[in-house]
């Protein structure tokens, strides 16, 4: 049996009133795979824990199978946890271990076969009579895995059940998992903080931010719909690039978004996201553009619909089947609070110092920026914000991602052709105004 879980209106409040998860909606179908996404401390764990009965729910609707389920004991929601620490009891084998939550529920019964079934879905018939010590950091979680499936569980919730295990063995578990749970084809909430694992394992994926539910999608619509800044920043890799731009007046006919030095010349006719354009003239946005959407190429080659940057190569960074480029463009990056997602390392900045031409200035004010506190967006223009150590400087303010055999150096001038269609553009509160909601319909599963 699987079943449905839905949260209506949970909210999780701690003593002196700290709200940690804030009137959360969930309806999680029967078999999905619904992964929680966040920064840490954002509320993932303890929406887990308040769905397995461990901690109490301050406020709203718990339903399981539609039943209101907020007072029911961990043991008679019959689901099935697995953490991060998994503890294994360590005077027992694999078989020992494996067979406990059986031996629970019926002491007298012959559990050997249900065992002996649960091994070999794991491909672990081989350890089952080795103790934990005796067992590899992924042995012992598949071992984990073995002892909360061998109940047949109507749900599983896993909180960053592979986050203590190295890279390798990672992605190798992670297949495993989405396999077993499709096999299953039980209810699945699985925790984790890094969006990769979000995006390969999910069905849908929930984003939290803060104890508040962002958007939850399939992944494919989390990527290419991000309902604000905050979610398309925090999906994919590296970091969609974040300018901040100045929605302009037509200037000769054309609507223009200046970032900075330069300016995104939108064509007319303008398409029907760009008109929503029109009601921002005057103001700050984001403009958001991921690495694929830009590309190196001559002005010449451009295709219909992309507009011509020009880009100071800062930092060219090697990762064998692809390259990684960092542009300065003159443009100022925004920043969005909260944002834990990993920003590709980079190699602290090689700065050269300015000659004080305006390009520099400009250069200078974007490194501060990057590396300064948190940029509000409706702050003062010329607010200057503090400096911090030059080590956590980001080279570039633009990240293009393009094939290792281009040839590209420090401080080489480069044409950037950016693909309009798409453009991300957010509004002062970090919502998106294109692409428009209508949009991309194929994607609205
Ligand atoms: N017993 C408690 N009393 C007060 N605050 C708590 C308590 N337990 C957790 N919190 C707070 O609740 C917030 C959410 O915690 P939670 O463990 O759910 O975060 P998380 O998203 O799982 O983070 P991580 O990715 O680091 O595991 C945190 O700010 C945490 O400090
Ligand atoms: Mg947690």
């Amino acid at each position: 049996m699987t079943r449905a879980i839905s949260l209506h209106d949970v909210s999780k409040t701690y003593a002196r009133g700290v709200r940690v998860v804030d009137r959360l909606s969930l309806d999680i179908a029967p078999g999905e795979f619904l992964v929680l996404l966040g920064p840490s401390g954002c509320g993932k764990s303890t929406v887990l824990r308040m769905i397995a009965g461990l901690e109490e729910i301050s406020g709203g609707r718990l339903l399981l199978d539609g039943a209101y389920a907020n007072d029911l004991l961990p043991s008679e929601r019959s689901m099935a946890m697995v953490f991060q620490n998994f503890a294994l009891y360590p005077n027992m084998t694999t078989r020992g271990n494996i067979g406990f939550p059986l031996r629970v529920e019926d002491p007298q019964g012959d559990h050997g076969p249900r065992v002996d079934a649960t091994a070999r879905m794991l491909g672990i018939e081989d350890l089952l009579d080795r103790f934990p010590a005796q067992l590899s950091g992924g042995e012992r979680q598949r071992v984990a895995m073995g002892r909360a499936i061998s109940r047949h569980p109507s749900a599983f919730l896993m909180d960053e059940p592979l986050s203590n295990l190295d890279a390798k063995l990672r992605n190798h578990l992670r297949a495993e998992i989405t396999r077993l749970t499709r096999e299953l084809g039980v209810t699945t909430v699985y925790v984790t903080h890094d969006q990769s694992e979000a995006m390969s394992l999910g069905d849908r994926v929930a984003v939290l931010r803060g104890g508040v539910l962002q958007q939850v999608d399939t992944p494919r619509a989390v990527y290419a719909l991000p309902r604000n800044v905050f979610v398309a920043a925090f999906v994919g890799t590296p970091r969609i690039n974040l300018l901040r731009g100045l929605v302009r007046a037509p200037l000769d006919g054309a609507m223009t978004i200046s970032l900075g030095k330069q300016y995104l010349r939108l064509p007319e006719p303008l398409s029907l996201d760009h008109q929503l354009l029109r009601v921002q003239q005057g103001r700050e946005v984001i403009v958001g553009l991921r690495s694929e959407a830009v590309r190196i190429a001559k002005p010449s080659s451009a295709r219909p619909g992309e507009v011509l940057l020009t880009g100071l190569v800062e930092h060219v960074e090697f990762q064998g089947h692809e390259v990684l480029v960092h542009f300065d463009t003159g443009s100022r990056p925004a920043v969005v609070p909260d944002l834990e997602a990993p920003r590709p390392a980079a190699r602290p900045a090689r700065r050269r110092r300015g000659d004080g031409t305006v390009l520099d200035r400009l250069r200078e004010r974007a490194g501060a920026l990057r590396a300064g506190p948190v940029v509000v967006l409706d702050e003062a223009d010329e607010a200057e914000p503090a400096v911090a150590a030059p080590d956590d400087r980001l080279p570039g303010d633009l990240i293009v991602r393009t094939t290792p055999d281009i040839d590209l150096r420090h401080g080489m001038q480069v044409p950037l052709l950016v693909d309009l269609a798409h453009l991300f553009v957010f509004d002062q509160h970090g919502d998106r105004i294109c692409p428009a909601p209508t949009r991309l319909p194929d994607l609205e599963e």
